[in-house]
């Protein structure tokens, strides 16, 4: 892992002062530093069994009975998450000091009533859970208040928005519900035949009720990567820190993930402009008690050497570092947040350079794949809200200075692991 303080975006902060106990008691006692990670799948496995090795005592909580982390948790809690009352209650039972969203499906208004009351501090913020559970906060973050380069996007409610929509950003264009995850109720419109499944598609595969969906004009990326922005104190200077992992490549079908491999190699320019953007999300995000300690998973397309285009991010702990296999980490106190960053010993080697046209179905044929949109960039209308900018290439400017041990070292982690 490579720290960037001397970026404007990461700049040294004053340490907060509430923060992390300086002792971890023992758990299962009344000394226990306890913490509630709410999602409880093998993703949220590795987070429970991360925070066992520290010696923290840990409720999992998930929807159904014998989750993978519920198994090797200290407490195990079945609830439907996204039922603020439940959440409520399951957090004023507990009393954890800490609350760790690991899945998307939660009441997140919950959260930020925790966090307001002081009941427990929400990992990394419970501003940050909101704004990056929900398509429209994360890119409205990225565009209008940090003026990032994103894909064109619009935003409808009705099957007439959408059409009114995706005839303004053109086609090919990607449909999602505005509460989705892992390519569910995903679409690429290919024309305007394409409108009314693609609605149909994202009411009934968002992961919350409601029909809000963004419109988003189809980038034709190299390839795509999730940058780890890991936000810590400093042991040497006490200061809140921006470090970033090597970049996790990653490849997705059907707006799925299928596998990922670490580190994904790019130009030093390509690096630093993602770095850049995902310190300043990542900064952005970083409010409350402990100013937004966490790791922040932002997901980037890039094309060519330098420019990025900000997609979403999951402000959860350790999202998409997960994936790495425990044995590849040598340390026996790998933290979440250390965890991606840790020397692999895995057997998996990289990828060879690859992808067939048939590799990601949500790709147009290659004749109907479009230049980036600049000058077609819809404006607001009523019914939606445009983006300001809308690029995919040369539009970034990173001023800051990269980091000097850009790129990643040749004995960087490396591992993959198919799904
Ligand atoms: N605007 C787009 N242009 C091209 N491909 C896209 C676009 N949006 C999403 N995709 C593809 O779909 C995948 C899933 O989209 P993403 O926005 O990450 O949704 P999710 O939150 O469900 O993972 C991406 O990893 C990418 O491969
Ligand atoms: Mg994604």
């Amino acid at each position: 892992m490579t720290s960037n303080s001397d970026s404007a975006t990461s700049a040294d902060q004053p340490a907060p002062t509430i923060g992390p106990p300086d002792v971890i008691g023992t758990p299962l006692s009344p000394t226990a530093t306890k913490v509630m990670v709410l999602g409880a799948g093998e993703l949220g496995k590795e987070v429970v069994i991360a925070f066992q090795r520290l010696g923290v005592e840990v409720v999992a909580v998930d929807r159904y009975a014998n989750a993978p982390g519920q198994q090797v948790a200290h407490h195990a809690e079945v609830i439907d998450m996204t039922d603020p009352e439940a959440l409520l209650a399951v957090i004023d039972k507990h009393r954890p000091a800490y609350v760790v969203p690991e899945i998307e499906a939660i009441a997140t208004e919950a959260l930020v009533d925790v966090a307001e009351r002081g009941v427990a501090e929400v990992i990394p913020t419970a501003s940050a859970v909101v704004a990056t559970m929900n398509r429209e906060g994360i890119r409205r973050l990225a565009d209008e208040e940090l003026g990032l380069p994103t894909s064109p996007y619009l935003f409808a409610d009705t099957l007439e928005e959408l059409a009114e929509a995706a005839g303004q950003i053109g086609f090919p264009c990607v449909v999602k519900p505005v509460m989705s995850s892992s390519g569910k109720g995903q679409s690429v419109l290919r024309g305007p035949d394409d409108v009314a499944s693609a609605w149909e598609t994202a009411n009934t595969g968002g992961r919350v009720q409601g029909n809000r969906v963004i419109v988003e004009g189809f980038i034709e990326f190299d390839y795509e990567i999730t940058l780890l922005a890991v936000r810590a104190i400093d042991p040497r200077t006490g200061s809140l820190t921006s470090h970033f992992c090597a970049p996790i490549g990653h490849r997705q079908i059907n707006g799925d993930y299928v596998e990922s491999w670490q580190p994904h190699e790019m130009s030093p320019d390509a690096h630093a402009s993602a770095t850049s953007i995902a310190a300043r999300i990542a900064t952005a995000l970083g409010d409350g008690k402990l100013a937004g300690r966490g790791v922040f998973g932002v997901e980037l397309f890039v094309k060519g050497t330098t420019s990025t285009s900000p997609r979403s991010v999951r402000g959860r702990t350790t999202p998409v570092s997960s994936p790495w296999r425990p044995s590849g980490c040598r340390s026996s106190r790998c933290t979440p947040a250390r965890f991606s960053a840790c020397p692999s010993t895995s057997r998996w080697r990289r990828p060879a350079p690859r992808r067939s046209s048939t590799d990601n179905s949500t790709r147009p044929p290659s004749d109907s794949r479009t230049s980036p949109r600049h000058s077609r960039c819809p404006r607001p209308t009523s019914a939606c809200s445009a983006s300001r900018r809308a690029s995919t290439a040369g539009a970034w400017v990173w001023s800051p200075r990269p980091p000097t041990t850009f790129p990643p070292p040749a004995n960087a982690p490396c591992a993959r692991r198919r799904w």
